[in-house]
């Protein structure tokens, strides 16, 4: 099968690669571009483990065509948090939340699309966005905390940041 030749943006980094008309961006990341976070679990769409942000939107890199990527934005666990750790990174760290690790980036920017879209959302709305990622090892309830302290805590530091806005005004 022909070959084509795209450009993809993958955590702000422009990466070129050649693509078959039938791979999958989940290979394509896996394969051509070495980017391991998005992980195969079932392949079909079901399991969320191969979650990546398309243009900040959460898709299954599974069932996304490499070439559909082309020109767009993708952002993996690793770029999620621009340059340092996400809000939900750290909480999920310093809760322990995840045991094997297998659903973690899938969660993780399930999430993240979730705070972007919706900054401060009901614990009913993040069990809903994060209903199609599968964990097979922990209970849900600490990865859901999780993101809601994340949640607290974005809105808290958009707040602080606000006050020393207006402060800075002042003097
Ligand atoms: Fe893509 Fe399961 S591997 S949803
Ligand atoms: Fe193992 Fe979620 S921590 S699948």
């Amino acid at each position: 099968m022909k070959a084509k030749e795209i450009v993809v943006m993958v955590n702000g980094e422009r990466r070129r690669l050649s693509v078959r008309a039938n791979e999958t961006l989940l290979e394509a990341l896996r394969g051509g571009l070495g980017v391991h976070s998005p992980k195969e679990g079932c392949g079909r769409g079901d399991c969320g483990a191969c979650t990546v942000l398309l243009d900040g939107k959460a898709v299954r890199s599974c069932l996304v065509l490499a070439m559909e990527a082309e020109g767009r934005e993708v952002t993996t666990v690793e770029g999620v948090g621009g340059g340092k750790m996400h809000a939900v990174q750290e909480e999920c760290l310093a809760r322990n939340v995840f045991q094997c690790g297998f659903c973690a980036p899938g969660m993780i920017l399930a999430a993240a699309a979730l705070l972007e879209r919706n900054p401060e959302p009901s614990k009913k709305e993040v069990r809903e966005a994060l209903a199609g990622n599968l964990c097979r090892c922990t209970g849900y309830e600490p990865i859901v905390e999780a993101v809601m302290a994340a949640a607290k805590r974005r809105q808290a530091s958009k707040v602080e940041g606000q006050r020393s806005k207006v402060g800075g005004r002042k003097g």
